[in-house]
């Protein structure tokens, strides 16, 4: 018999709209890790309504989380690709775990207590106990890896911590989830602004989507920042120049790249150039992406089917959970 390969579980808040960012930075890495181990990919709902009580645009916002990421190579016959609120189980385990979860390690939570300040008025319950809802998403599945960015890696030892207390009270259930990404793959993408990364909250002009139209592309590679170029031959790069060649390494051909790395050497770099050749390579990487987006979205019979096959693959697994569990808690009565 094959070896029981480890099993992979992520989430992907649905709040629509992927950037270059998500793309280099996690979903080329699960695109990867489907092939290698057994994937559970989630797209968190639940979670979404401890900020967005209002539901008006959650069914769209979910159509696109699961497009974009089925159009960049997520393949829901290999992953389990479902929804946080088709798993009922999760919500179960949320609540045993809770009895398990402390105040003060709720409220010390640094996410917790940045949503706190962004609104004070909606300070929910279950903005307090996202970790645990986290952490039973997880261990639902009885996840060893965990692939998320380093923002959730506090969330991540909670689980690990609510993981570790079930298993000393009630029995060794669970397996402690680590953070898991390839090490090779912890590929920045800068924005195009010069400060920082590609990211949702930052500039609109300076992230790249990979629904933004050819023109819109190519508007905001334009309106990158440069300068007159160098004064001396080999120069090092400021960030903002350094970053236009980081993007330039992420989507255009090598040729490309070594020639304006050689006429930056040489001192005579035409950056208009550059740029109109980095926005085409980036219409040339984005564009085929949009299109299956779209397609993917018209076809609501195909989603819905995608979901069903999901949510079977990970109902399987999470039902096959809290039977053990249960029954370590004593919660067998006939
Ligand atoms: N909290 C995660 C985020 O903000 C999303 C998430 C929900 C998640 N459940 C998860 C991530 C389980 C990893 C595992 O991105």
């Amino acid at each position: 018999m094959e070896a029981k390969k480890p099993i992979v579980m992520s989430g992907i808040r649905p709040t629509g709209y992927l950037h270059l960012g998500n793309y280099f930075g996690a979903i080329r890495n699960y695109v990867r890790m489907q092939d290698e181990f057994e994937c559970f990919f989630m797209v968190a709902d639940l979670h979404s309504l401890t900020t967005h009580p209002d539901t008006k645009e959650l069914k769209s916002n979910v159509h696109r989380v699961l497009a974009e990421n089925i159009a960049c190579g997520l393949d829901p016959e290999k992953a389990a690709f479902y929804c946080q609120s088709h798993i009922y189980e999760t919500s179960e385990l949320y609540l045993y775990l809770n009895m398990l979860a402390y105040k003060g390690e709720l409220e010390k939570t640094v996410t917790f207590k940045d949503k706190v300040r962004l609104q004070p008025n909606n300070v929910n319950a279950g903005l307090l106990t996202y970790p645990v809802l986290q952490a039973a998403d997880i261990i639902l599945h009885r996840a060893s890896l965990v692939p998320v960015g380093k923002d959730q890696e506090q969330h991540l030892e909670m689980a690990r911590n609510f993981a570790n207390r079930f298993n000393h009270r009630y029995g060794n259930v669970f397996p402690e989830p680590m953070a898991f990404n390839y090490n090779d793959e912890l590929i920045k993408v800068p924005s195009l602004d010069g400060t920082g990364k590609m990211s949702k909250s930052e500039n609109q002009m300076a992230t790249l989507y990979l629904a933004d139209s050819d023109d819109l592309i190519r508007k905001k590679v334009m309106k990158a920042k440069t300068d007159n170029g160098p004064a001396e031959p080999n120069a090092t790069k400021p960030d903002y120049i350094e970053n236009i060649f980081l993007l330039m390494r992420l989507v255009s051909a090598r040729p490309v790249i070594d020639k304006f790395e050689s006429d930056y050497n040489n001192c005579n770099i035409r950056y208009g150039d550059m740029k109109k050749q980095l926005a085409e390579d980036m219409v040339s990487f984005i564009a085929p992406i949009r299109a299956k987006v779209e397609g993917i979205l018209g076809n609501e019979n195909y989603l819905k089917q995608i979901m069903e096959t999901g949510a079977e693959k990970a109902r399987n697994s999470a039902k096959a959970t809290m039977e053990i569990v249960r029954e370590c808690m004593g919660l067998t009565y006939f």
